[in-house]
């Protein structure tokens, strides 16, 4: 079986597609263990709670460090003696320690092809906002390993999205979400899962 602990900053659609992926059948050999958050608002918290995942919030506002603060994030993540960590939209700049203690077991989504578009800076709509301003007729997601940098690690799956006249960051984010993210984030974890003994 294959634990896995979902980081989440947001609204946790993906979050959501790994629930109902788990709970279909679709994602197997896998068992989620735990969500965290560092945003107490995050609705990804009630999609959680709601499927009967233990959710936490460790929010960098309750810490008087950014050092104490990783502390307690990885200490929350031992806690739960995961795996695979899952980053879903994670906006957190992860302790280095906690690259070096989960090497290799730490995947992330995010909602471009690799390399364009990506690194410091590009998330969330402005990820979409540069492909328009750029003009591609093509766009996507990439699940890829997390290393020391931003959106640099190995890729695991990518998926392509069309991007049409008209389009905007809004309505682009949509389709990149539900085309593309929601098929190949469950699908990588199915593939890492179904290799674990
Ligand atoms: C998604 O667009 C994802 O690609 C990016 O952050 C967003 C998270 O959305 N990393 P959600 O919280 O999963 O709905």
């Amino acid at each position: 079986m294959l634990n896995i602990v979902v980081c989440v900053s947001g609204g946790g659609t993906n979050l959501q597609a790994i629930i109902d992926g788990v709970a279909e059948g679709k994602i197997r050999n896998t068992k989620i263990v735990g969500v965290i958050s560092n945003n107490t608002g995050a609705y990804a918290l009630t999609r959680a709670e709601n499927a009967g995942i233990p959710a936490f919030c460790v929010s960098p506002k309750n810490f008087g460090s950014r050092e104490e603060f990783n502390n307690a994030f990885l200490n929350q993540l031992e806690a739960l003696n995961p795996d695979l960590i899952v980053l879903a939209g994670f906006l957190v700049i992860l302790p280095e320690k906690m690259i070096e203690v989960y090497r290799e077991r730490i995947i992330n989504i995010h909602p471009s092809l690799i390399p364009s578009f990506c690194g410091t800076g590009y998330f969330g709509l402005k990820v979409h906002e540069a492909a328009l301003a750029r003009g591609v007729k093509v766009t996507g997601a990439t699940v890829h390993y997390v290393d020391e940098g931003t959106d640099t690690g190995r890729i695991i799956m990518q998926k392509a999205v069309e991007v049409l006249a008209g389009d905007t960051p809004e309505a682009l984010q949509r389709r990149v979400m539900e085309q593309a993210e929601w098929v190949i984030l469950p699908k990588a974890i199915d593939e890492i899962a179904s290799s674990w003994e």
